[in-house]
């Protein structure tokens, strides 16, 4: 007998099909089943036929399949023109069609989803899998199928809707790409503290408590991050000395925004070549 887990998420009666179910959408999936859901609701499907996370049923295409309640697409913004004229057949009038797709706008996915219920976006970020990710959305529609897909949502941790779809590059370049822009810092301060001498096997340990620590605190307190590092150091202190390189010419945060412009940028040139097939 399948196992069942009592969770937020055991009562949920929606289908839901995943249109190209690899890392981010296997991420969302997986806390999905830890809250709960019931495999049996879900069908995934992959080209390649690589197994979906939680004993989730994964098909290689998407012939004969009836349409669900909910259809999360799951692929690469590259392959949309492609694998949107794939799914289509799949969104019906009662099927609320989710994106997780970089830099495709809500008009684009309208148009390639005619007959569907309604269409949103979700960005989300890899942490989702254990509930402590950002999912930014925009077009999610009030009540009905768009209270369910928020009850799904809110297990993945901070959900926040974006009104301007105008910003919503620059949103996914913080917090969809984020993740990544925090692990390279974590990496270089492990190995700034080896050049000071600190054996590796400890500055990689030590870097990503102080990390997690300081993370935790960040997201708990009602203070801001720049009283918060004001309360780390004090006037010539040591922390003091540190933070004036940092801060030095603004170079940390001309780093940031060209780093953030930069995947903004990208976003941007997958959209249009999404567009142009
Ligand atoms: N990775 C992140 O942190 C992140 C964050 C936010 C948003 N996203 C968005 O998530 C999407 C997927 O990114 P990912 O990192 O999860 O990439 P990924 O691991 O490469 O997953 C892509 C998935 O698409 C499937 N696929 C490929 N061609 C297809 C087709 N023609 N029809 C149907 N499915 C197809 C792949 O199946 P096979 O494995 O069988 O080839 C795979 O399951 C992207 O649109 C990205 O913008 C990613």
């Amino acid at each position: 007998m399948p196992l069942t887990i009592k969770g937020p998420l055991s009562q949920f009666g929606e289908s839901i099909t995943i249109f190209g179910c690899g890392a981010m959408a296997g991420a969302m999936l997986s806390r999905w089943i830890d809250c709960g859901l019931p495999p049996a609701q879900v069908t995934a499907i992959s080209p390649s036929g690589r197994a979906a996370p939680g004993g989730v049923s994964t098909l290689t295409a998407a012939d004969g399949m009836s349409a669900p309640d909910i259809l999360l697409i799951g692929f690469k913004p590259q392959q949309f023109v492609r694998a949107a004229a794939a799914a289509e057949p799949l969104a019906g009038p009662n099927t609320l069609v989710v994106s997780i797709l970089a830099g495709v706008p809500l008009g684009d996915l309208v148009r390639a989803f005619p007959r569907a219920e309604a269409v949103a976006r979700v960005m989300p970020n890899m942490p989702v899998a254990t509930g402590r990710g950002v999912v930014a959305t925009h077009g999610v529609p009030e009540g009905g199928a768009g209270e369910r897909l928020q009850k799904l949502l809110d297990t993945l941790g901070h959900v926040q809707p974006i009104a301007d779809e105008n910003g919503f590059e620059a949103v996914t370049a913080l917090t969809g790409c984020g993740p990544a822009f925090l692990y390279r810092f974590a990496q270089a301060l492990t190995g700034a503290a080896t050049r000071l001498g600190i054996d590796p096997a400890d500055a990689d340990p030590l870097a990503r408590a102080m990390l997690a620590g300081a993370a935790a605190t960040l997201a708990e307190s009602d203070d801001s991050p720049l009283a918060l590092a004001e309360a780390v150091a004090s006037p010539g202190g040591m922390t003091q000395a540190g933070l004036d390189v940092l801060d030095n010419d603004g170079r940390l945060i001309a780093l940031m925004a060209e780093t953030l412009r930069a995947a903004r940028e990208r976003g941007r040139t997958l959209a249009q070549a999404a567009r142009d097939g």
